[in-house]
């Protein structure tokens, strides 16, 4: 069974479990976009759309781009779309291979599909590819630490892998592959600091700052 599969099964229930869980680390990590006015925001692996709950009363972005591989979560998210009081173009798409242009995004937002993809590599690097100069990639997943013994974790990981989410994805490894992205935040959110709030800025951070006064 795909992920797509084992995604449409799970959007009838996602938001039941999901959203009261991820509330309050969701809206404390969004809150670290700057101001979104004029700026265009990617967010991969959108699903029913809990992140629009927050963006549409704090944010007002340009354009926003959402982009699922699964139709049933889009479905989801295409009813919060409603409410949006900005323009919002839901794509079905691969996060590993998306049919976006380069360069076109101030932020990319990654919030629970690093660790939920079978090559998360793959999806940092085609943010990394969205996101202008001096853009930002905001992160919040769970991630264990190289050192991190977690054998339990690393034991289920390829069959929870299978049916939702991976549990030994590290994050350390998957930064070092990119010298274009630098570390600026990184938080414990949830879950005694497996999950953590992230947030990678693209060089050159001076040819296109980005304003980070927030409202
Ligand atoms: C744990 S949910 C996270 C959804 C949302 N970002 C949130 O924070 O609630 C993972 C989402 O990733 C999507 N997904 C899984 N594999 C994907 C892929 N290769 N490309 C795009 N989306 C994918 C699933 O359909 C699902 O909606």
């Amino acid at each position: 069974m795909s992920l797509r599969q084992t995604y449409r099964l799970w959007a009838p229930m996602y938001d039941v479990f999901l959203k009261p869980a991820t509330r309050s680390a969701r809206a404390k990590n969004l809150a670290q976009l700057g101001r979104l006015d004029g700026l265009n925001l990617a967010v991969i692996g959108i699903g029913s759309g809990l992140d629009l709950d927050w963006l549409r009363l704090h944010a007002r972005p340009a354009q926003c781009i959402g982009l699922d591989i699964t139709r049933a979560m889009l479905n989801k998210a295409q009813i919060r779309r409603r409410d949006c009081p900005f323009p919002l173009h839901l794509i079905e798409g691969d996060a590993m291979q998306t049919p976006l242009a380069s360069g076109q995004f101030d932020y990319v937002v990654l919030h629970l599909i690093l660790a939920v993809v079978p090559n998360p590599a793959a999806v940092l690097a085609e943010a990394s590819r969205l996101l202008r100069p001096g853009g930002q990639i905001l992160i919040f997943d769970k991630f264990l630490h190289p050192q991190q013994k977690a054998p339990l974790r690393r034991f289920i990981s390829p069959l929870l892998g299978l049916l939702a989410t991976r549990t030994d994805v590290e994050f350390e490894p998957l930064l070092a592959a990119h010298s274009e992205l630098t570390c600026v935040r990184d938080e414990p959110l949830l879950a005694r600091g497996w999950f953590r709030g992230i947030t990678l800025q693209k060089h050159p951070i001076n040819q296109h700052p980005i304003n980070h006064h927030k409202d």
